[in-house]
């Protein structure tokens, strides 16, 4: 385990020691099936050889499955209630861009919901004057999938007949349209090992958490804090939470969504 550890992390610049071992054991075991190998060391040294095996293996363990909408509770939430106050909140402010960010975007699915919504929040007007949405992950191949933006019909089960026609192209898969696409800032960015990115009005970071351990949760919590501004939203997945000294730096919104508010006050530190 510890030398498929080391070749992830020479090779494919992925520190996979935050992460759970029990789900990180059965993806190796399901890509060792896969190639027919049986001996772990043969499979490591399989890795150090072929690197198609190696981003194969590293998608498997970072699962970047995503849907439109997912969680239709949450996103109805955040249209209702979080957003319009980020749209007021800014107007009275007079300050800048409303800035987003999607840690952990996967495929793109939820960048692409959260830019729609706050298109239709403000009213058609949104440019990369008024809004900056970042959307990161560390996994290459499921930026390349957001970057592509084009969807199965089952992704987009939950987007209603009006929005698929105001918002996507239909070509037998469903295409973003440029207008929304433009609006986001793709970058590759390891919530384990990069600063975060700052300021930030609305941070959605679901489904990434899980997969970590406590001490890994725990770095990842203190950037995200770190992110958020005093006044400003982050959203964790369903079965995710704040946890230890981070609890203190939030208000608790909507607990069954995961939605906080970051308090006034101290920065948070993020080291
Ligand atoms: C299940 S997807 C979540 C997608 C989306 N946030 C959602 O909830 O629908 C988890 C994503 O987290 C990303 N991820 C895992 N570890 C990460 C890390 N250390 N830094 C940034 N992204 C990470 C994976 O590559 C994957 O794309």
């Amino acid at each position: 385990m510890d030398a498929i550890l080391q070749v992830v992390k020479d090779r494919a610049s992925l520190d996979l020691s935050r992460y759970k071992r029990t789900s990180l054991e059965r993806s190796i075991a399901r890509r060792m099936r896969a190639r027919g190998i049986a001996d772990v060391s043969e499979y490591a040294s399989f890795l150090t050889r072929d690197s198609e095996e190696l981003q194969t293996l590293v998608s498997e363990v970072t699962v970047d499955f995503s849907l439109f909408f997912r969680d239709p509770e949450l996103f109805d939430f955040l249209q209702q209630i979080i957003l319009l106050k980020i749209v007021l909140r800014k107007k009275a402010s007079g300050e800048g861009a409303i800035r987003v960010w999607c840690a952990g975007c996967g495929s793109g699915e939820e960048v692409y919901s959260i830019a729609i919504l706050l298109f239709e929040a403000l009213k058609g007007k949104a440019s990369r004057d008024t809004v900056t949405i970042f959307a990161t992950d560390v996994d290459a191949s499921s930026l390349d999938k957001s970057r592509a933006a084009v969807y199965s019909p089952e992704s987009i089960g939950n987007v209603p007949p009006s929005t698929r026609e105001r918002y996507f192209h239909f070509d037998g898969s469903y295409r973003v349209k440029e207008f929304i696409k433009e609006l986001i800032c793709f970058g590759k960015h390891d919530l384990l090992k990069n600063p975060p990115i700052s300021r930030i009005d609305l941070l959605l970071c679901r489904n990434v958490l899980i997969y970590l351990d406590p001490q890994g949760q725990s770095v990842v919590l203190r950037k995200l804090c770190y992110a958020v501004r005093p006044g400003g939203y982050l959203v964790l997945g369903k079965s995710e939470g704040l946890s230890g000294e981070i609890s203190d730096f939030f208000a608790v919104v909507e607990r069954g969504e995961k939605v906080f508010q970051r308090k006034d006050g101290d920065k948070c530190p993020f080291s």
